[in-house]
């Protein structure tokens, strides 16, 4: 069988099993936290794919799952901080208990246009789990309620994350090398 295989210019960041372990704690974690609540997870397109898919088989409980895509206006950077529904959710989230799904939060802009836009159809409540966390990058705060891992501000592939549109199938995630020093 072929072997996954990156660009030569990335190193292994996280490995598969780390990434497995860690989802299967997250997932154990969310299960205490809503005992007897049902909850709707809602992933964030397309990063959080596979990361959606491993977490919802690592919680324990009554859920439903939804998806929704957003995009930044790139005006000269992508940090313009203007987001915009590609589409929505297809369910009412109305008190409901909705945990979005991010891959990366990174400036944290998304997270926090998507917390302003969601809060807004009064669900029960809303939290939000993400795989990594980059705070170096972050240009707004967003709170964060459960994070698989803390991440340097290095650009990473990989487990949903991508290079140009490739590289998502990645079982494990990727970093692109830092200049050797000196
Ligand atoms: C990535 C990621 C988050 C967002 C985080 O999505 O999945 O949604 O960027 O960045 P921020 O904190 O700086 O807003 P991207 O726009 O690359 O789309 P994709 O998930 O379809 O790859």
């Amino acid at each position: 069988m072929a072997e996954h295989a990156h660009p030569p210019e990335f190193e292994v960041l996280l490995d598969t099993e780390a990434i497995q372990r860690r989802v299967r704690e997250l997932g154990a974690e969310i299960t205490r936290d809503y005992a007897g609540r049902e909850l709707d997870l809602v992933g964030v397109l397309k990063g959080s794919l596979l990361f959606m898919a491993d977490l919802a088989r690592a919680i324990a409980l009554p859920l439903t799952c939804d998806f929704l895509r957003v995009s930044s206006y790139e005006g000269g950077t992508k940090t313009t901080g203007v987001v915009r529904f590609d589409f929505d959710l297809t369910q009412p989230i109305k008190d409901k208990h909705v945990l979005l799904v991010e891959d990366i939060i990174d400036t944290g802009l998304t997270m926090s246009f998507l917390l302003e836009t969601l809060r807004l159809r009064m669900p029960a409540s809303i939290k939000v789990v993400t795989l990594l966390d980059k705070p170096g990058n972050r240009r707004t705060e967003v709170p964060i309620d459960y994070v698989g891992f803390t991440i340097p501000n290095r650009f990473v592939i990989g487990y949903g994350l991508d290079l140009e549109g490739r590289y998502r199938n990645l079982p494990y995630i990727a970093a692109m090398k830092e200049p050797a020093a000196g």
